[in-house]
């Protein structure tokens, strides 16, 4: 099939390239001539492992191109570009909008149009409205298909989803989505046909309660602590359910990422607009905001209630490992409020740097984690890449001026640490 990709995201670039290696011809558009440019001589201007592969042996099949205006005759075209969160809570759909006039303005516009960019619910019909209104010769078929990729596996969610999700009217809209997907493992059964509206809630529905069992388990590990209880256990204890599972059970820092902070406000706002406020998903925001709040708390009392002067070190500033996003990462909020609270700052990330820009002020940037932990007054893990599972404690403590460290984590044991010579803190243990 020809499909037309609309947005060189992180969802768009990884549909695109996974659609091309099936064999469909893929065209993708953004706008922004640089990345475009880029993108043509197989430069990936993110990180996620994989796809760089991928897309070198779809350009050489010569299945996959890149233009800032579409120009292909395309049976489909896929929306992939951001809905962030605008600055009222509500989303804002402006390149969503700016997508739907450049296909309105196409002289042969694809007949299929996929939104998989996470809209509010009844986005998708107000968009088919404003299309076919533009182009009332042309007769649309319009379809939710979200996605659910997770940054850093994105490739492999993309070739080996647990279900796909499709909102659409009409028989041959269903049919064209699963030939677009023909040649996919999709688990017989996992095809949820549905209408629109509830194709595009399912992905807050999911993203939403995902955020609910993190946070549950982030704000009951300030409980364990008040009762020496463990909360990796307790993960463990439940999670063996299998009625709940044992993912997203993991405490952390904070949630982050470009999805679940965004997504969860989102379907709060737009509850609140039709006067049927989610109390459970407000309290989620609430808790995750008291979460990393209570993360810096939990380094100041590690360092006797005075951070002014101090060399803190921050092991990992993404959201996650395997990702180079910054989009919503707990350290966003954790180190200025180390700063404010007069600590010195010091960053190892294996790759943000690249990316950060200036997105932490007044810091020191370093590759090397004994380095960095030269005359270091407290170490904090952020981040669970693998170079900091597989540190040299001891070494790290000896290089220290104060052998603090906050695993906020989890990924050592407090005997392990202890023994290294560390000063240690986790998060519910
Ligand atoms: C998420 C969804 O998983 C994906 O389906 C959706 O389409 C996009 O949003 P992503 O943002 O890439 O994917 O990250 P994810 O792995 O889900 O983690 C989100 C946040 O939750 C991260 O901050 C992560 O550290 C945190 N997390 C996750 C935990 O703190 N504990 C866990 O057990 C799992």
């Amino acid at each position: 099939m020809s499909v037309i990709v609309f947005g060189c995201g992180y969802v768009g670039l990884v549909t695109a390239v996974c659609l091309a290696r099936m064999g469909h011809i893929v065209q993708c558009v953004d706008i922004e001539s640089n990345k475009v440019a880029a993108l043509s001589k197989g430069t990936i201007p993110f990180y996620e492992p994989g796809l760089k592969q991928r897309l070198v042996l779809a350009q050489k099949d010569q299945k996959i191109s890149f233009v800032t205006r579409p120009s292909l005759d395309a049976e489909i075209c896929i929306i992939a570009v951001g809905t962030p969160l605008a600055s009222d809570g509500s989303s804002d759909l402006t390149q969503i909008y700016a997508v739907a006039d450049t296909i309105s303005e196409m002289e042969n516009p694809p007949k299929t149009v996929i939104v998989k960019s996470t809209v509010p619910p009844g986005t998708t019909r107000n968009l088919s409205r404003y299309i076919q209104e533009k182009c009332p010769n042309r007769k649309f078929d319009f379809i939710s298909n979200p996605e659910f990729l997770r940054q850093g596996n994105a490739v492999e969610d993309f070739q080996r989803p647990d279900r796909v999700v499709v909102g659409a009217d009409s028989a041959p809209a269903f049919e064209t989505v699963e030939r677009l997907y023909d040649g996919f493992s999709l688990p017989s059964g996992k095809f949820v046909k549905t209408d629109i509206e509830t194709a595009e809630l399912t992905k807050y529905a999911a993203n939403s309660f995902l955020t609910t069992k993190i946070a549950f388990m982030n704000e009951l590990a300030g409980y364990c602590e008040k009762i020496g209880a463990n909360i990796d256990d307790v993960a463990e204890g439940m999670g063996l359910d299998a009625r709940i599972g044992p993912e997203f059970l993991r405490v952390g820092p904070g949630i982050g990422g470009s999805c679940f902070p965004k997504d969860i406000q989102t379907l709060s706002s737009v509850a609140q607009e039709r006067e049927n406020p989610l109390g459970i998903v407000d309290a989620v925001i609430r808790a995750n905001r008291l979460h990393l709040e209570a993360m810096s708390a939990k380094v100041m009392d590690l360092c006797g209630g005075n951070l002014n002067g101090l060399k803190i070190v921050v092991f990992g500033v993404t959201f996650k490992a395997n990702t180079d996003d910054l989009r919503n990462s707990p350290a966003h909020a954790i180190i200025p409020a180390l700063q404010k609270a007069g600590a010195k700052v010091t960053i190892v990330d294996p790759v943000a740097r690249k990316n950060a820009g200036r997105a932490f002020e007044a810091v020191v940037w370093e590759d090397d984690p004994y380095l960095a932990a030269s005359n270091a007054e407290a170490i904090v893990i952020l981040t669970e890449w693998d170079m900091f599972r597989t540190l040299d404690l001891e070494k790290l403590a000896k290089v220290s001026k104060e052998p603090r460290l906050a695993d906020l984590r989890n990924l050592y044991d407090r005997e392990t640490a202890r023994k290294a010579g560390f000063k240690y803190t986790s998060v519910g243990r």
